[in-house]
């Protein structure tokens, strides 16, 4: 039985496929304005990379910054970080909605699972925590199938972590089919993400792969426009197709 992430999951499920936008090259200095900009533009999940400069090259930000936003949005965290297992209480403190851990951190991923499956959101103990596995483009999806009772999201990276603003991998085409087809013959509805890499012209294309979620940083904190950026972005995902009816009432 799945403990972890019922309402929140319902939430998500109603709402898929939507955007979760990647902090990565948004203002730092101005966090709480760039949260305003993509509450008003229409994003529901704020996409957090936590980078450790270990599992990644670089460094980011930890718990700390993830717990100062105070912001409506779902706090997507995606760990990038090594051996993450001693480091989930301090992330799920900091306000976690969905825990994304990559399967390459660590050497024991079920136990990261079973750990996060005994705690609490933070925010609203009611909601659940939504426990995501984050594969990079290496990695074969097939090592997903042990987990999948075990999670509520795969995330399938597009691009290898560590940095914002890179090309998006053509493989996670094939990848996404692939993962799609193991999900259906296991009768796992779990949500599915794509991460990395994902622009104005490659969003149609992404979302013809019926993603729940969509990771999306540097095309929307390009510089220039944010707030439009996000905007189209939200709108694109709204008009895409949908994996599951449309619930009575609207999502
Ligand atoms: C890669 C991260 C991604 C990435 C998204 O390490 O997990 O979330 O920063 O940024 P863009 O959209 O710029 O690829
Ligand atoms: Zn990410």
């Amino acid at each position: 039985m799945k403990a972890q992430g019922a309402p929140l999951l319902e939430q998500l499920r109603r709402a898929a496929p939507q955007i979760s936008a990647g902090l990565l090259t948004a203002n730092l200095s101005a966090l709480g304005s760039e949260l305003k900009l993509l509450e008003a533009a229409g994003v529901q999940l704020a996409h957090f990379d936590v980078m450790d400069g270990v599992f990644c090259p670089m460094t980011t930000f930890g718990p700390p910054v993830i717990s100062a936003c105070q912001t409506g949005l779902l706090r997507d965290v995606h760990l990038m970080i090594a051996e993450p297992l001693d480091k989930l209480p301090s992330y799920v403190a900091a306000g976690a909605d969905l825990l994304t851990v990559q399967l390459e951190s660590t050497r024991h991923i079920h136990r990261v699972f079973q750990a996060l499956a005994a705690m609490t959101n933070a925010t609203d103990p009611r909601r659940g925590i939504v426990r995501g596995i984050a594969l990079c483009p290496g990695t074969p999806v097939e090592a997903v199938e042990p987990l999948l009772a075990d999670v509520e999201l795969v995330m399938l990276l597009a691009v290898n972590p560590g940095w914002g603003g890179q090309r998006f991998v053509s493989t996670t085409v094939s990848r996404a089919a692939k993962l799609r087809q193991i999900l259906n013959a296991a009768g796992a509805d779990v949500l599915l993400g794509i991460d990395g890499g994902i622009t104005r012209e490659n969003l149609a294309d992404v979302l013809a792969l019926q993603p729940d979620i969509v990771v999306t940083g540097s095309a929307v904190f390009d510089g220039r426009d944010p707030a439009g950026n996000a905007a189209w972005m939200v709108q694109a995902a709204q008009a895409a197709p949908r994996r599951r009816p449309k619930p009575a009432g609207g999502a």
